[in-house]
């Protein structure tokens, strides 16, 4: 059966920043409270008018770039599309040049790269696509109270890519299986409560009772345990799909939702710290790019380098979870 294997990787983070600092001018917090209880320091935001797609479509062409072109497939995982309607990924795909070849958003909130890993590899299994680029990227500063000292300090803006082509399974770069999970039982956790369907059939948006349900909400403390739990469970499911054990895993990749979680799950799992992967501190979590851009980053700063064996983890809304498991190959990224 023919694998998906990573060709090549694109990463782009939008320039303007926010420090803890920032938000201490304007809020009630710390840059203490914020380094200790989130490990986070700064966070690249788009600018005003600035959108996902934009992130999207420099990170997508770098991965391209650095996979030598082409793609019959592009794929968007993304929480936070330029528009309801249209989806974003046929405005990428445009502007990517890339003509009119098939291309959809795909929504699992934190997990959404992850769904999009399985989906690619089962699309290149079975002959529907060849070369497929797969983009992770939110602008979820934009769904952010501002006003939220909860919540606010939380996020940052990216984008980070895969160009995955058909392969064999044990050439360097190929996926593993990827397990995936959900439970919606536990919907309320993390929720924009206005905005989409629920909310419209009741009455005009603009007569919103409290037009901060537009705006992102997390039961962070709950969220905490359960990110924990799952990410620990798929990770262990996920190695022994590959026929690994866990001292065969060279570098954990998960993501980066909170320090604490994911000293957390590297303690269940035994993954001590010179093989977790962290840009947490530079760019905090970034939802659905969160996995591609620390991909991309360690790569390119060497703490990621050809031939680990990497196992891939995240966990957000929905409730949404998964890991999988990859050789790094050998490619420049962009
Ligand atoms: N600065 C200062 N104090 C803050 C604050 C901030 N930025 N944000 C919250 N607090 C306060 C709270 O108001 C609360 O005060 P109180 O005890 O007087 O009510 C106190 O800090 C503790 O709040 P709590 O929410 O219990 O803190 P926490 O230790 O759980 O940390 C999170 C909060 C959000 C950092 C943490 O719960 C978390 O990371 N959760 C998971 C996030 C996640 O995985 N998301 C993934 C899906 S996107």
């Amino acid at each position: 059966m023919r694998s998906a294997v990573i060709a090549g990787a694109g990463v782009h983070l939008p320039p303007k920043l926010v420090t803890n600092e920032d938000l201490c001018a304007r809020l009630d917090t710390s840059d203490e409270w914020i380094r200790s209880r989130t490990g986070m320091s700064v966070r690249h935001v788009v600018e005003p008018g600035g959108a996902t797609s934009d992130l999207a479509v420099e990170a997508g062409r770098r991965a391209l770039e650095s996979a030598g072109g082409g793609a019959d497939l592009v794929v968007l995982a993304t929480t936070t599309p330029d528009h309801q309607v249209p989806p974003t990924a046929p405005d990428i795909t445009h502007r990517l040049g890339l003509g009119t070849i098939p291309s959809f958003d795909l929504s699992a909130a934190c997990a959404g790269f992850l769904y999009g890993l399985s989906t690619v590899a089962a699309l290149i299994a079975t002959g529907t696509a060849d070369r497929v680029l797969l983009i992770g990227a939110d602008a979820f500063t934009t769904m952010v109270d501002p006003d939220d000292r909860g919540t606010v300090v939380l996020f940052g803006d990216a984008a980070g890519a895969l160009l995955l082509r058909a392969g064999e399974a044990d050439e360097p770069g190929a996926l593993g299986k990827v397990v995936l999970g959900s439970d919606g039982s536990l919907a309320g956790l993390i929720q924009v409560p206005a905005g989409g369907s629920r909310s419209r059939s009741a009455g005009p948006v603009t007569k919103l009772a409290d037009p901060a349900e537009a705006y992102f909400k997390m039961n962070g403390r709950e969220t905490f345990r359960h990110a924990v739990q799952r990410m620990s469970q798929a990770s262990r499911a996920a190695v022994a799909a590959a026929g690994w054990s866990l001292d065969d895993v060279d570098r954990l990749c998960a993501h980066q939702a909170n320090a604490r979680i994911l000293s957390a799950v590297a303690d269940e799992l035994g993954l001590f710290e010179d093989r977790q992967l962290s840009n947490i501190a530079e760019v905090g979590n970034t939802a659905a790019a969160s996995l591609p851009t620390l991909l991309a980053m360690s790569a390119a700063d060497g703490t990621l380098k050809p031939g680990h064996r990497v196992l891939l983890t995240a966990f957000g809304g929905g409730l949404s979870w998964g890991a999988a498991t990859l050789t790094w190959p050998d490619v420049e990224v962009g």
